[in-house]
């Protein structure tokens, strides 16, 4: 079956190199699949995650662009679920870093192991796995399923610079590859050729479903989440059915979450400081500095403009705003 598999394999590399390419920030590969642009490792993860997925209907999914929060909203799910099996004092999330405790469900799982037995004690329930695959692409079991989606957003511009120093500061450049300048990534994500994009089709996925079907996808925004931790970790509580008692309330555990997980206190933890993912990455790369708004330092007025106009064209009816 190896034999199998890894020929498997060498079809699946030979397809990924009929598809469009492009490049990131650092002059890394970027190729189009469904509609959507991938680094150069993720399609035949994701593509094995869309054949083989088989969904729980308490399995719970956590789904943003890069950029946009998830190592946050990892920690805040990862709370609300295992609030029963570990007192805050003892969380995990002390010692360990939220992307080592909720994996990328393609880009760790699938992309370590084409067929991975999930079924294991390695993933009791409820499994909570994260992804940044949009939603057309999602494999079929997971739309069918009565599994959970939290979605997570930002604002576009907040997104953008966070990505840039991400793959600035942490990405060694491919040969002599100069990176793109601010400029001319801002040019690329306008068009949408960036990882995962484009934003704007991501985003509306998740936002349309999210209409029709209030009790499979929870949307939300980072910068609802700075502004009211609170009453956000009460409605994704309520979201996934581990709604927080009236005692959990009087006792301030949801304060007690939103403490344990917020930028400051993740931050500054040894693990997050000091850690280095299994691919190299510093854990400390995941957390810059958490702010609304940091954009201005770096994008110019006539540049915001810009985006200003084209959220609106591709946002238009839909009611979604940033
Ligand atoms: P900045 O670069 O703007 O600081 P992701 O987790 O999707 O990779 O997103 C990373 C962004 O979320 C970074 O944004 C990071 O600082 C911020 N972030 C990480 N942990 C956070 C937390 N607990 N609360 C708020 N923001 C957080």
């Amino acid at each position: 079956s190896k034999n199998i598999s890894s020929e498997g394999d060498k079809l699946m590399e030979e397809l990924i190199q009929t598809l469009p390419q492009e490049k990131d920030w650092v002059g890394s590969t970027l190729y189009q699949y469904q509609g959507f642009w991938y680094p150069f490792f993720a399609p035949k993860a994701v593509i094995a995650f869309q054949n083989h997925f088989k969904a729980h209907e308490t399995d719970i999914f956590l789904i943003t662009m890069p950029k946009s929060g998830t190592t946050w909203l990892k920690a805040l799910i990862f709370s609300i679920a295992n609030r029963k099996q570990f007192s805050l004092t003892q969380s995990p999330l002390l010692t360990t870093n939220p992307h080592e405790l909720v994996p990328f469900i393609d880009i760790n799982i699938y992309l370590k192991n084409r067929t991975p037995d999930l079924e294991n004690g390695k993933f009791p329930s409820p499994r909570i796995f994260a992804t940044h695959t949009p939603y057309g692409t999602l494999p079929s079991s997971i739309l069918k399923s009565n599994c959970r989606i939290v979605y997570l957003c930002r604002n576009p511009l907040d997104q953008f610079i966070s990505d840039w120093h991400f793959f600035v500061n942490n990405f060694p450049r491919n040969g002599d590859f100069k990176p793109f300048s601010i400029e001319e990534g801002f040019e690329r994500f306008c068009k949408g050729t960036h990882a995962f994009g484009p934003f704007w089709e991501h985003v509306l996925g998740y936002w349309k479903m999210s209409l029709e079907h209030p009790e499979k996808v929870l949307f939300l925004k980072y910068e609802d989440l700075k502004k009211d931790i609170a009453s956000n970790l009460k409605k994704v509580a309520d979201f996934l059915s581990y709604p927080f008692s009236e005692e959990e309330i009087r006792q301030g555990v949801v304060e007690e979450i939103s403490k344990l997980c917020s930028f400051e206190t993740l931050k500054t933890l040894e693990v997050n400081m000091t850690g280095v993912r299994p691919v190299g990455l510093k854990n400390s790369a995941f957390f810059r500095n958490g702010k609304v708004g940091d954009w201005v330092n770096f994008i110019s007025p006539l540049m915001a403009d810009r985006m200003k106009q084209l959220c609106e064209e591709k946002l238009g009816d839909s009611g979604l705003r940033f």
